[in-house]
């Protein structure tokens, strides 16, 4: 390793210790890194138009402070033209995830902590940022993409339930809404337990890169 990449690396690593100081969440370095990886294509694409980015399961906001943080950093100039919606049904009640023995049960109840609401959320993430413009809106995903406009976004970003049955729906209702050639990624490529996102992945979208073993991601050449 050069010694850039140790600078970079000790930045970066800067960076996530502070945004995960703001509020819980799961997503550490590789995230944080991903998120750059897929501002700097943003950044790329050839037309100035502005982007819109999709991100479903928000929890208590923690990759929508990564993204920002990048844009902010690094991409100012796309910052001020990119808009991030966040959807989560925001609710105290079980994802399709959950253990069945936990079905009954509310989130602090099932060892999960408490649940995310919208407007601690909003809370959390307001004061560190201006731009990029966010929008957080409490929606099943599945309702959210059945009414989204279609070709309406450069990237969508999926992490709710990892179980293979809604990670295949919520991929397929999200294809039309991605505009052509848009990136379709998400968090937590792995068959363990109760999740089948790789298995998902591999299905419908069988020509996918995976990021650190974790996140996957695809272009989508053609709305079908
Ligand atoms: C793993 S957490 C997301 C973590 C988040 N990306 C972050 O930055 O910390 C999963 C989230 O998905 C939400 N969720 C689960 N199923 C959902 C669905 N069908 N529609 C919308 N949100 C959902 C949950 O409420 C929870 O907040």
């Amino acid at each position: 390793m050069i010694l850039s990449d140790v600078k970079r690396l000790v930045y970066d690593y800067t960076r996530v210790r502070t945004i995960s100081a703001r509020g819980p969440g799961y997503s550490a370095l590789s995230h944080y890194r991903f998120f750059r990886h897929i501002m700097a294509s943003l950044a790329s694409a050839v037309g100035k138009q502005p982007r819109r980015c999709l991100i479903v399961g928000v929890y208590f906001g923690r990759d929508i402070m990564m993204m920002a943080d990048v844009l902010a950093r690094e991409f100012p100039a796309l910052a001020t033209t990119v808009h991030i919606v966040g959807v989560d049904k925001f609710e105290d009640a079980p994802c399709d995830d959950w253990p069945e023995e936990a079905r009954r049960l509310s989130w602090a109840e099932a060892g999960f902590g408490a649940a995310p609401s919208l407007e601690q959320t909003q809370r959390i993430i307001q004061p560190h940022f201006d731009y990029p413009q966010v929008e957080l809106i409490r929606s099943r995903a599945e309702d959210y993409l059945e009414s989204a406009p279609s070709a309406e976004f450069d990237w969508i970003y999926i992490d709710t339930a990892h179980d293979y049955e809604s990670t295949c729906r919520i991929m397929r209702l999200a294809m039309p809404a991605l505009k052509k050639n848009g990136i379709l990624s998400g968090d937590d490529y792995s068959n363990a337990g109760t999740w089948g996102v790789q298995r998902a992945v591999q299905e419908v979208c069988p020509d996918h890169f995976v990021w650190d073993n974790w996140i996957w991601y695809s272009r989508v050449p053609q709305c079908p």
